[in-house]
């Protein structure tokens, strides 16, 4: 009934997760699966991910649910991402979800993404006194780079967002210049730790001016411009130095223009107590430190959820829903609700 754990699913893009989670967002079970079928296409095929997410949810449904022990048949409630997303994906994780819910006569609960990556930071205990409203949110991954003013539960303001490519976009474009495998964010990460960033310097696109826009594809073409310029051996392929210093010099233009964009946005909220970053890209060390670094120096808090919490996954989902329950706001029949890719 209604006082059971929730089962939530993630399948947006292409990671396929499942969570249980109890009705106080104590986590019961969490699973992610990231789809290497991609792999050879070096980026996420829409068509392969609703396929992979077809074939992967009922195993992976059922192994969550026995990882935290409980019956599908004592489940209180089944939530989903519905969007934004891939449309395929979005399909088969809330039809799914709402089957199940349908078939043990629980609500079935409807989450937006981006609200869940924008509220995980208020899962019980991972921020001391719970991430109370208002944040500042800053939002930066593969697909998303946004400042967003979280006023409340449902009550959201974008204050600024990138005019061209996320920054984990350009990430992955940039590691892919570079010879790097995909998602090539931490691989670029991993290869800026041998580099100088003083030795290509890089441009740092819209620093310094007033809103908090982001531009990422000018730095990305900087980068294409340097590797162009640079020696190469026998076989075509640039020195590993010359990479490792490109790499260190784009990882830290985009962690000094993400900390001027959210210094900025911070003006745009005085009441902000606290700076919340989500999205895989924060899993980035330098883009962490140049954050809490500024928190510090304003004197808000900062939060940044563990790594498997800030890149896709469904405990993000279970607890948005769980909040969306307590507050009435959850709606009264989930199932009407359809997949909106563009939410
Ligand atoms: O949130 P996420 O898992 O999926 C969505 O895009 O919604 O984020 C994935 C993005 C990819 O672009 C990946 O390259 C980037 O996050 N990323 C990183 C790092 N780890 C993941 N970017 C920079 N540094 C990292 N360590
Ligand atoms: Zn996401």
């Amino acid at each position: 009934g209604g006082a059971g754990p929730i089962l939530a699913i993630e399948s947006s893009c292409d990671e396929t997760a499942c969570a249980v989670l109890d009705r106080s967002g104590a986590i019961l079970s969490e699973r992610v699966l990231s789809q290497q079928e991609h792999l050879p296409f070096g980026g996420v095929v829409p068509e392969i991910a609703a396929r992979a997410h077809l074939a992967h949810l009922p195993v992976l449904a059922a192994t969550a649910l026995a990882d935290a022990g409980v019956a599908a048949g004592d489940l209180g409630a089944v939530a989903a991402s519905t969007g934004p997303g891939l449309i395929g994906g979005l399909i088969v994780g809330s039809h799914f979800a709402k089957g199940l819910a349908l078939s043990l006569g629980v609500p079935f609960v409807a989450v937006n993404h981006l609200e869940a990556h924008a509220l995980t930071a208020r899962l019980p205990g991972l921020v001391p006194d719970g991430a109370p409203f208002p944040y500042l949110l800053l939002l930066v991954s593969g697909g998303h780079c946004q400042c967003v003013a979280v006023d409340g539960l449902g009550r959201y303001r974008r204050l600024g967002g990138t005019i061209d490519d996320a920054a984990g976009e350009a990430f992955d474009k940039v590691a892919k210049m570079l010879g790097l495998g995909w998602p090539g964010g931490p691989a670029l990460e991993r290869l800026a730790r041998d580099g100088d960033p003083a030795v290509h310097p890089l441009p740092r696109p819209l620093l310094g001016r007033p809103g908090c826009d982001f531009s990422f594809s000018g730095l990305k073409t900087a980068v294409a411009q340097r590797i162009a310029a640079l020696p190469r051996d026998a076989e075509g392929v640039i020195r590993r130095q010359d990479a490792a210093d490109l790499a260190a010099a784009f990882q830290r233009s985009v962690s000094l223009v993400l900390a001027d964009r959210v210094a900025h946005a911070l003006a745009m909220m005085p009441d902000a107590t606290l700076l919340v970053v989500a999205g895989g890209v924060a899993a980035n060390a330098e883009i962490r430190a140049n954050l809490l670094g500024l928190a510090t120096e304003r004197g808000i808090g900062f939060a940044a959820p563990p790594l498997r919490l800030c890149t896709d996954n469904a405990v993000m989902v279970g607890w948005a829903a769980l909040e969306r329950l307590r507050a009435g706001l959850a709606g009264r029949n989930g199932l009407d609700t359809p997949p909106r890719p563009r939410w």
